[in-house]
């Protein structure tokens, strides 16, 4: 799978920005596999139902892309844009725990791999993308960043999007998910084997692509 990049790391770290850039440069597709465990956490709450077998029923023949809409890359759901529904601090708490279940996690994984299309590439950001989803990927990304600058840039992203922000609450949030992510049972989010660790705290986003774009 050498035209396939994993980019795995907590949430804020730039994982989101980095994939669209690469898969500008490269041409390639792209696969936000945290913006499923969202859509699945916004399925959930709209059907106020947690049972994995209920949420399947909903995922069942539905169509989901990612497309490009002013620059941004949006998720459709069945034809409906449902991206502004799914970037809330809450959805996201939301798609943590789901994240949990081994068999949610099992009913999107055959949706995660057919994203990747051998004749295109494909750029795949989540937390287990190097590890479990494509562990052949042929390069994969470990992105990093410290807390204060995770939230300063979930920050800026929320309020672009209308969305009120607490810096604290902020904060707590992100800790709480990356607890939650570093330490379940089932597909943790971890340091994948043969993943390049890239620290983004002082790098631009030029500066981080510069540095994948030589492991091509
Ligand atoms: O990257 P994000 O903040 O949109 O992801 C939301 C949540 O989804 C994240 O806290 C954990 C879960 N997730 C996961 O368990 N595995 C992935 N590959 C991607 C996301």
């Amino acid at each position: 799978m050498d035209n396939l990049i994993t980019i795995d790391g907590p949430g804020g770290s730039g994982k989101g920005t980095i994939a669209k850039l690469l898969a500008a440069k490269l041409g390639w597709n792209i696969l936000d596999s945290g913006a499923l465990y969202r859509l699945i956490a916004l399925i959930s709450e709209n059907i106020k139902n947690t049972d994995p077998d209920k949420i399947g029923l909903e995922l069942k023949d539905r169509k989901i892309i990612f497309e490009l809409v002013d620059d941004q890359y949006h998720l459709f759901f069945n034809g409906k844009d449902v991206s502004d529904h799914i970037r809330s601090e809450e959805i996201g708490t939301k798609a943590s725990d789901l994240a949990h279940n081994q068999q949610i996690r099992n009913l999107i994984k055959t949706t995660q791999r057919s994203f990747y299309d051998p004749n295109i590439g494909l750029i795949a950001d989540g937390r287990d993308m190097g590890s479990v989803v494509f562990p052949t990927a042929g390069i994969k990304i470990y992105l990093d960043a410290t807390i204060e600058e995770r939230a300063k840039r979930r920050q800026i992203q929320l309020k672009e999007k209308g969305l009120k922000v607490n810096m604290p609450n902020l904060i707590s949030s992100l800790e709480e998910r990356d607890l939650k992510d570093k330490n379940r049972k089932v597909s943790p989010l971890l340091i994948p084997e043969g993943a390049k660790v890239i620290d983004s705290t002082n790098l631009s986003t030029d500066e981080v692509v510069n540095i994948v774009m030589d492991l091509t």
